[in-house]
């Protein structure tokens, strides 16, 4: 038996292990002989790879783009990164391993610029002094909040709430309805059939599921408008968009029901970032050059110097605009998730952080990749074998999905 990636597969090899979809729907059973339509079933559930039998092991690992030299320096590069974490840990050995692999492919490179400091234009503070309560005090004038997202909120949290009603407040929005329409449509969800109305993709996917997929479209729409010399929005999309694919993907992994409230969790869990990033210049050039040129961890030097975090950062925003609590107690934790009342949740967030730090898509900032909270991984009992499908799926639907949130 050897694994094979599903672009290589042949028709009429054979499957020695069964495949499952993210929510653990059987796509094809162990010992089937593998059709074309097969192939397209995979590639619509975002398969990375399956199990053949008699395959030629050649097919399987062989990649001629992989220079040895660029695999040593990649190593090196990963290493570095991971120099807050124990290396020695099999969750950690595996993302290690996972990362090497991914930056090489696609040739992601780790930079070293250290960023300038320039102790004059920095505000100083007292390390004791509470920035959140500074904040309070600011009265800064946030973005808005489109209305719909206060009635989509009402909608997540009533659960006697109908298709008719969701589809009703969202069709209000014809932009949100047209990107909701389009990922309904995607290999997001890889649906048999065309999806025509939010009514119907309500029907199938369910109406907390939706409404908080609109709420988390939203919330991102509104950042979209913020000009690129504040902050790489785009980077910071991209990984804020993989986080929250992979918290999806974990989550039906678990057989979690919530897989939206995960992924819209995901997609918030860096919001305190922009915050800083785009109120407190200053603060946040501060806390990005001593992080980065102590080799500090990024919300460390925020603790360290505002007295808080970008995750506490983003639930006083959070609060303010009375987002769905969950999403706020997964937000808090991310960082953190044994501490959390619910830390299943909060640690499928915290995990999906630390993997799309390590892969090196997109940056909210952070050098490193965050340090695993290892309570809350042995409370979540996954296998680091199943790293690679999760990641494998969640890219796949990152391609779908990019270019219908960054439209
Ligand atoms: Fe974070
Ligand atoms: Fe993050």
């Amino acid at each position: 038996m050897i694994v094979v990636r599903t672009d290589k597969i042949k028709a009429g090899q054979i499957l020695a292990e069964e495949v499952r979809d993210i929510n653990g729907r059987l796509l094809l059973a162990k010992g089937h002989a593998i059709e074309d339509r097969h192939k397209r079933i995979f590639k619509i559930w975002g398969i990375p790879e399956v199990n053949l039998v008699g395959a030629d092991h050649h097919e399987a690992t062989s990649d001629p783009s992989m220079d040895a030299a660029m695999i040593e320096q990649t190593k090196k590069s990963v290493e570095t990164l991971l120099c807050h974490v124990d290396p020695a840990h099999p969750a950690i050995k595996e993302i290690y391993r996972l990362a090497v692999k991914f930056r090489c492919k696609h040739n992601i490179i780790v930079e070293k610029n250290h960023l300038p400091v320039d102790n004059q234009s920095i505000p100083r503070h007292d390390r004791e002094q509470n920035f959140l309560k500074k904040l309070q005090k600011k009265n800064l004038i946030l973005p808005e909040i489109p209305s719909v997202v206060f009635e989509l909120k009402q909608v997540v949290e009533n659960p006697k709430s109908s298709a008719e009603h969701i589809a009703r407040v969202v069709s209000r929005s014809p932009s949100l309805t047209a990107v909701l329409l389009k990922i309904v449509n995607s290999s997001f969800y890889g649906l048999p059939s065309k999806i025509s109305t939010v009514t119907h993709a309500v029907s199938l996917i369910g109406t907390q599921e939706i409404s908080v997929l609109a709420l988390g479209i939203c919330v991102l729409s509104i950042f979209k408008k913020i000009p690129k010399e504040t902050i790489d929005m785009q980077s910071f999309l991209r990984h804020s968009l993989v986080c929250g694919l992979l918290s999806r993907v974990f989550a039906a992994h678990k057989n979690i029901p919530q897989t939206e409230q995960l992924f819209v969790s995901g997609l918030l869990h860096d919001l305190g970032r922009l915050l800083l990033y785009i109120y407190f210049p200053d603060e946040s050039r501060h806390v990005l050059a001593h992080s980065r040129n102590r080799n500090k961890l990024l919300y460390q030097e925020e603790k360290d110097y505002l007295g808080c975090d970008h995750a506490q950062i983003g639930v006083q925003l959070m609060k303010q605009w009375q987002l769905p609590l969950i999403l706020e107690h997964n937000v808090l934790y991310h960082h953190k998730p044994s501490e959390a009342q619910q830390s299943v949740p909060a640690t499928i967030v915290h995990l999906a952080d630390i993997i799309v730090n390590s892969l090196g898509i997109g940056s909210s900032g952070e050098k490193f990749v965050p340090p695993l909270d290892y309570n809350a991984w042995e409370n979540l009992k996954l296998s680091p074998n199943s790293f690679e499908t999760i990641i494998g799926q969640a890219s796949h639907q990152f391609q779908a999905l990019e270019s219908i949130l960054y439209a």
